[in-house]
């Protein structure tokens, strides 16, 4: 008879180093984007709230790329899998090219006359304190928020709605950025796992993380704001607030998928969206500068 302790042991199994499907290829792509009067201040939706909230995230994303590579690099060396070992090639090139991008990007946003170079300071502050965190720990916190990036960008491709209320000058920027964070979304975890990193290490500082993440989008969305106040509207405020977090908003309909990376055995390609990915990635390549169409290998590893 089994007895109940057989069912709570996890199968002993030897798991693969990477499980990033091999349909999947992880490869960095210059894009070259120009940021210019073309593009509406509030490029989301015409809306106030939601246009500088979509800002400071792209404001956290320089940095905090780098700081998601720097934690995964951490632990290359005790990488012995050739596949997950390319991966993570891929990985670091690909979050170098989102920075590239997002510095074009933020330095738009700066000159509209946001605070971008006070709010990059802040994050500096914030950032170098968790690099005092132990180095496996930090790698737990690129995995929390490799998740969370991975949900924002499987909604992005998901949803047409979202991605038409993008105006389309910016459109293609977040429809590349939301394609190789989808390909790359295991590759943190999967080294984390490598480490011998620990169910309570993850879910912990998913929690924090997350916490954190919130916090510096609200904060920064509302400097931006603050700002900007001369166009302030309580209408299309309280409207931006429904659509990011109300019924179906473009945060709250992330929750229940957040919550799956408490499972025991979760792995970010449970949800298998490799399709997704190959039907964006056809249509996205054409919005390339043409010095980057042949593809760009260069990885500034
Ligand atoms: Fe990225
Ligand atoms: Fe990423």
């Amino acid at each position: 008879m089994l007895n109940s302790k057989t069912h709570e042991t996890p199968p002993v199994t030897s798991p693969r180093a990477s499980n990033t499907p091999d349909n999947v290829s992880i490869k960095p792509q210059r894009m070259g984007f120009e940021f210019g009067d073309h593009i509406p201040q509030y490029w989301v939706g015409q809306n106030y709230l939601v246009s500088h909230t979509w800002n400071a995230l792209s404001v956290l994303f320089p940095q905090g790329e780098q700081f998601f590579v720097d934690s995964v690099r951490a632990f290359r060396g005790l990488l012995d899998d050739s596949k997950l070992k390319e991966e993570v090639r891929g990985f670091i090139g690909q979050e170098a090219m989102h920075s590239l991008e997002h510095i074009a990007m933020n330095q738009h946003v700066h000159d509209q006359g946001m605070p971008v170079e006070d709010m990059e300071r802040d994050l500096k502050v914030l950032l170098d304190t968790a690099r005092r965190l132990p180095k496996r720990h930090q790698l737990a916190v690129t995995c929390a928020l490799e998740h969370v990036t991975a949900l924002l960008a499987d909604m992005l491709l998901e949803r047409d709605e979202l991605r038409e209320d993008m105006d389309k000058s910016m459109r293609p920027l977040w429809v590349w950025h939301a394609i190789e964070e989808t390909e790359h979304k295991a590759v943190a975890y999967d080294v984390f796992q490598q480490a011998g990193g620990t169910y309570a290490e993850r879910t912990a500082y998913l929690v924090v993380s997350t916490a954190f993440l919130g916090l510096m989008t609200t904060w920064f969305a509302g400097r931006m704001m603050l700002n900007d106040r001369k166009n302030f509207s309580i209408r299309s405020s309280a409207k931006g607030l429904w659509r990011l977090w109300g019924p179906k908003g473009t945060f709250s309909s992330l929750i229940p998928a957040w919550l799956e990376y408490f499972k025991p055995g979760f792995h970010p390609w449970d949800k298998d969206n490799s399709e997704l990915v190959a039907r964006f990635k056809a249509e996205i390549q054409q919005y390339a500068a043409p010095a980057y169409r042949d593809g760009n290998r260069r990885t500034l590893q």
